[in-house]
């Protein structure tokens, strides 16, 4: 080999070292460094198109599953265009590197946000080294309309369709359309519809605000003509509920800003000149359901070329003074499509679905038959023994949708404005035999993301928790729903305040809530007043005090589950106004107005007991919200207030001689312990009288209503009775949730009692689904450490109980995944855990209560052992024996516990 071969060889080979070394050396890096972080959100939500905050909010999680890992720093990067968002450029804000923890809440400071401009974001965090890792993908968030000017056209409605051609001269680079209605609108351009929301834009205070959805049109538009059409319908503008229509008429109000490749700017809007005539849709209701004519449909009306000289010009609006603010929470979609389960013919022409599965939504229709047959569905959540469906819960609402055929061979069809609650649908009219491909169950909800999930070794509680979820879901339209079926369907306070923990865990309700509350405090009176419902339609002002703490209770849990300070920020005015207003109607510090108190309660608990508690948790709330938001005075005044309300409560309502709140009841006992209003010393003698009443009273059965029980599973637990918390839940006599479930409910009831008649006995109301919150902190071992807003510090502690053998929860957390899944069998408890970066925690792992001799191994450490911590095991910093347990601190990192003993 000649030298310079010889040369050429070495240099080939130092090349490929280094290549190998760089490709080697690279995960090595990342091992070191932390991770790219993932999951980045902006406003709680994912690249949205149109937020109109500004300084919006960012939160990423940092995948590292490390031991310990913590973040040091990051930095953000806001950039104008993705070009230079990849050249690490943020011209629009560059955070710097920020020593700090915070990975969720993260406010922008950058340059004034411009309406309707798109802004490109990523984020990279240094770790616990102090190593700086790689930047996220780039993620987005686009600016709504932020100015009332920036509207340039008009309210305008019409007959149910409205339309308006436009010219383009050329190519369009970017294209941005904002619609709003008071009612319901479907966008149409050039023949499609834009978007999958349903049912949009969300129900609010229309008076006060109104939401517009932001939607990119850019590849909808094209060179030459175009066309723009929406579909109107009434929805709860024109809906009367509770009392009149708020509106006549729906409206439109509809603007499109359209980038031009030549640099021009053409814009869109709702005017006169827009062109407006009937539609098929003959009748629309969000309670009686739609009636859909095809033969009135208009081919091709939302394509441009079609012939409009008969149409009329668009009537202008009044619409609402009201703020335009965007849309910024999951919108309402079809989430899920159902196939049904059976289909029966109990009458000559009427054939019964079942979906097997209460829910909120409606059927899609397959049918081909003559022009004008006329296809009836009707819905129920019950059935007669006869096999026909039993409407008689729906109360006024006729439920139901009517097609009329065009009989053009296949015709598919879905309602445009309305929902339904329901597991069976009733088909009469249709031409022909229909099979079980007629009909599809559509399932339609805000679309929230699925962040918990629950699992245990006891099927009943299984089975809860499936009933839970889905009557959480079709109780989410836009609004926290009572019910999803009769003539109702409203923002029920009270119902609201006491699921909002258990949906927090199993869905992610960050921007779905952050939008309610903004509607609580758009439905507050000058004077601090509330009403029972928001938007208010049922109910009165003000609300029943158990209904309006869903003011405070739910910026609170906002604040505890997510971590969020500015919705305390925002609503601080709002809730001293509320705490003052309700201190106006208090007689020496005791609150006893009440008009539903311990709703739906088996054994009646005075009103005055139940409102005078929330006076007291409200007050105690205000100045905790007051410490988080630095107002130290007030913190103090409201500390010293609670105090003051809490000697009253205790002197109206406590009988030292019984050890009984009141009457007695379970609520009377368990709201007093639950929010700390009992004396310590009289603690034990009034759990001893709860306890009694429970078991002795009644066999081990729940007598409170709606509110009680949100509180008295957790105080049991607290107390150190999870055992008779775990016998409540698992209870299948009734009253009980499990009796619901032995009576075929698929979504939880909103009494206790199985009733089918006329009276009020919804059969998917989410109020008692409370219990939920209590599986995952109790059972599941999920609980907040400590001032662990947002998780930022865990505190892991499952219950064993009786004869549950495993359990299995985990939530995925504004900082990432919190798990926890244990087993047990006699003499061994294994937990595994998961801490996410960036959090810590104290993880309790559970012995048996007569066990001596504990060892506690993590992996393949010893890490407690003669009563002793055993140092050593990464991520683990100390441990302590507690009774029947020994708690670990520990930094993030996945973990496995085997504790044994004798
Ligand atoms: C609703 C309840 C609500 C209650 C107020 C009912 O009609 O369905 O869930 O909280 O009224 O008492």
């Amino acid at each position: 080999m000649h030298a310079s071969q010889k040369s050429l060889r070495f240099v080939l080979i130092s090349i490929s070292l280094l290549i190998a070394g760089f490709l080697f050396i690279t995960p090595g890096f990342a091992e070191n460094g932390a991770e790219a972080p993932g999951h980045l959100r902006c406003e709680y939500l994912t690249n949205p198109t149109g937020i109109d905050v500004p300084q919006p909010r960012f939160q990423w999680v940092l995948a590292n599953s490390r031991r310990g890992e913590m973040q040091t720093a990051y930095q953000v990067l806001v950039a104008s265009t993705p070009e230079k968002l990849e050249r690490d450029r943020g011209d629009v804000w560059d955070s710097g590197k920020v020593a700090s923890g915070d990975s969720a809440q993260v406010v922008y400071h950058g340059k004034p946000l411009v309406s309707g401009h798109t802004y490109y974001w990523k984020v990279r965090a240094w770790d616990t080294q102090g190593n700086s890792g790689a930047y996220s993908q780039p993620s987005r968030f686009g600016m709504g309309l932020l100015e009332r000017a920036d509207w340039k056209g008009q309210w305008i409605g019409g007959d149910g369709l409205l339309r308006k051609e436009f010219g383009l001269p050329g190519k369009v680079v970017r294209a941005r359309a904002y619609v709003t209605a008071l009612g319901y609108y479907e966008l149409h351009i050039n023949g499609k519809k834009i978007g999958d929301k349903v049912l949009d834009p969300a129900w609010t205070v229309y008076p006060k605000r109104v939401l517009y959805s932001t939607y990119d049109v850019t590849s909808a538009l094209q060179d030459g003509p175009n066309a723009v059409g929406v579909m109107l319908g009434g929805g709860w503008a024109t809906q009367g509920a509770g009392g009149p229509p708020e509106y006549k008429a729906p409206a439109l109000l509809f603007q499109m800003n359209i980038e031009m490749a030549d640099g021009k700017t053409v814009s869109v809007s709702s005017d006169t000149s827009w062109k407006t005539a009937a539609g098929p849709v003959v009748s629309d209701s969000v309670y009686d359901g739609d009636v859909y004519d095809a033969r009135l449909e208009k081919p091709d009306w939302d394509r441009p070329g079609f012939n409009d000289a008969a149409w009329a010009p668009a009537r202008q609006e009044k619409g609402t003074a009201g703020a335009l603010s965007a849309e910024m929470m999951p919108p309402i979609r079809v989430t899920d499509t159902l196939v049904p389960r059976s289909m029966t013919n109990p009458e000559p022409g009427v054939y019964i679905y079942d979906f097997g599965q209460n829910f909120a939504g409606w059927a899609r229709l397959r049918v081909r038959g003559p022009r004008g047959a006329k296809v009836r569905l009707r819905f129920s959540e019950l059935i007669y023994s006869n096999g026909m469906i039993n409407r008689q819960n729906l109360r006024s609402a006729k439920a139901r949708d009517i097609y009329i055929l065009k009989g053009s061979g296949l015709e598919k069809y879905e309602p445009h404005f309305t929902y339904h609650g329901f597991r069976y649908v009733e088909l009469t009219g249709y031409p022909g035999t229909p099979s079980l491909d007629t009909l599809r169950g559509r399932v339609v909800n805000s679309a929230v993301e699925a962040t918990g999930s629950f699992v245990a070794s006891k099927e009943i509680l299984n089975q809860i928790q499936h009933v839970i979820r889905w009557g959480q879901l079709s109780n989410l339209h836009s609004i926290p729903t009572d019910c999803d079926q009769r003539d109702e369907r409203q923002g029920w306070m009270g119902d609201a305040q006491v699921t909002a923990e258990e949906a927090m865990m199993n869905f992610d309700m960050a921007a779905f809530y952050t939008n309610f509350v903004r509607d609580i405090r758009d439905a507050q009176k000058p004077d601090g007043e509330i009403p029972d419902t928001v938007p208010y339609k049922y109910g009165r002002y003000p609300a029943d005090p158990a209904w309006g703490t869903a003011y405070p209770l739910i910026c609170w849990y906002m604040w505890q589950q997510y971590g969020d300070k500015r919705i305390l920020q925002e609503n601080y005015d709002g809730l001293k106004k509320y705490e003052e207003f309700l201190r106006t109607r208090a007689k020496d510090n005791v609150l006893r107005y009440s008009y539903y108190g311990d709703w739906i309660a088996i054994k009646h608990t005075p009103g005055a007991l139940v409102s005078d508690s929330y006076f007291y948790y409200d007050t105690r709330i205000l100045s905790d919200v007051a410490k988080v938001l630095g107002k130290t005075g007030d913190a103090e005044a409201y500390a010293k207030l609670a105090g003051e309300i809490k000697d009253a409560f205790n002197k109206a309502f406590f009988n030292a001689e019984t050890g009984e709140y009141a009457n007695g009841t379970q609520t009377a006992q368990a709201m007093p312990l639950f929010l700390d209003l009992v004396p310590q010393k009289e603690r034990g003698g009034v759990m001893g009288k709860l306890y009694n009443n429970i078991v002795y009273e009644h066999n081990t059965h729940v007598t409170t209503g709606f509110i009680g029980v949100k509180y008295l599973l957790p105080v049991l637990t607290r107390d150190g009775h999870s055992d008779l918390a775990y016998e409540l839940a698992t209870q299948t006599t009734y009253p009980s949730w499990g009796y619901m479930i032995s009576k075929g409910a698929t979504t939880l009831w909103e009494l206790w009692q199985d009733k089918i008649g006329p009276s009020m006995n919804s059969h998917d109301h989410i109020m008692l689904g409370s219990i939920g919150s209590w599986f995952y902190r109790a059972l599941g071992g999920i609980n907040l450490g400590a001032d662990g807003e947002g998780y930022r510090h865990i505190l892991v502690e499952p219950r064993l109980v009786e004869d549950l053998h495993w359990a299995s929860a985990s939530i995925e957390t504004v900082r990432g995944k919190v798990s926890c899944s244990w087993k047990h069998r006699t003499g061994a408890i294994s937990m595994e855990v998961t801490i996410p970066a960036n959090s810590d925690a104290r993880i309790v792992v559970p012995e048996e209560e007569d066990m001596t001799t504990v060892t506690v191994r993590e992996g393949d450490h010893v890490v407690w052992e003669n009563g002793k911590f055993v140092p050593g095991d990464p991520g683990i910093t100390a441990a302590t024996a507690r009774a029947s347990a020994i708690e670990f601190s520990a930094g993030s990192g996945y973990y496995h516990f085997l504790l044994t003993g004798e």
